[in-house]
């Protein structure tokens, strides 16, 4: 197993720094597998909080591997997706939806109701009801056991885009439609080919049902994501910045980088 190069602590939140972004997702892949295991012999069920894009895509490689090698089986294991665009066919490959069949569920042993994304085919009208069940969904499944984050350029965390609410009710936000932030729109060319093809809104698990998980593992790999990380461990708690939101909940929360995502941690 890889090990991190360093290994150190920031305002409570355990940060590991890896030569390359693949020995760190590898290392999220054994901790997820492990964590797997411990839940389903404690307790004989687990639940999760998947993310999407490029950052997670090796760490389901990895996970596909051990099903594939006969080590994990997620016939127990239950999902719930970070985010999806709206509106959105499920059948879109630009999907998170596609992205999670491609990439994990479709080679793996889940039972397809119980792994769970929000739906960007909802009536408008009903958008808000779905949301809000959303969150029943993860509380009536006992809470979310782990949860998979990437980190945007501009600090958000799931769809949580920057804003300027009051701390209080940053950390609040349920699960909600939301319009996308424009630096958001601009990363998602590369997946949609023109920025006009990005949808603009999206549905996203609130800040709170993300602070409520029991753990939190979070990725962010490349100079281009040293700003928000530095922001988000070591800046002020702000929803200017939703990775700082992350501080509240320290002591559940690893970071896992790589040399260029810590560049600007200062110590
Ligand atoms: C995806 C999600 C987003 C991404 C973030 C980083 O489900 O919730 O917050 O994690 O935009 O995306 P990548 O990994 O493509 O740089």
């Amino acid at each position: 197993m890889p090990q991190s190069t360093h290994r150190f602590s920031v305002n409570g939140a355990r940060v590991e720094i890896f030569e390359r972004s693949s020995d760190a997702s590898e290392f999220a892949a054994d901790q997820i597998r492990g964590l797997i295991q411990s839940c389903l012999t404690t307790r004989g069920k687990v639940v999760l909080g998947l993310a999407t894009g490029s950052t997670p895509e090796p760490v389901y490689a990895r996970l596909v591997e051990a099903h594939q090698a006969g080590s994990l089986s997620f016939e127990k294991v239950t999902t719930f997706n970070l985010d999806e665009y709206y509106p959105m066919s499920p059948l879109d490959p630009q999907s998170y939806r596609s992205y999670m069949h491609r990439h994990l569920f479709a080679k793996v042993d889940i039972p397809p109701h119980q792994a769970h994304l929000l739906d960007g085919t909802v009536p408008e009208a009903f958008v808000n009801d779905h949301t809000a069940q959303f969150d029943q969904w993860i509380k009536a499944g006992g809470g979310l056991d782990f949860q998979l984050l990437g980190l945007g350029r501009n600090g958000h965390i799931g769809f949580n885009e920057p804003s300027n609410l009051p701390i209080e009710q940053a950390l609040k936000l349920s699960t909600r439609i939301v319009e996308l932030h424009p630096m958001t729109i601009a990363d998602a060319v590369k997946d949609f080919g023109s920025e006009a093809l990005v949808p603009r809104r999206a549905l996203t698990m609130g800040v709170a049902s993300i602070l409520e998980a029991r753990s939190i593992l979070i990725l962010a790999f490349g100079e281009r994501k040293a700003s928000a990380v530095a922001r988000s461990l070591q800046g002020p708690i702000t929803a200017e910045v939703p990775g700082s939101l992350l501080q509240t909940v320290a002591g559940q929360v690893t970071w896992l980088l790589d040399t260029g995502s810590a560049s600007q941690i200062l110590r």
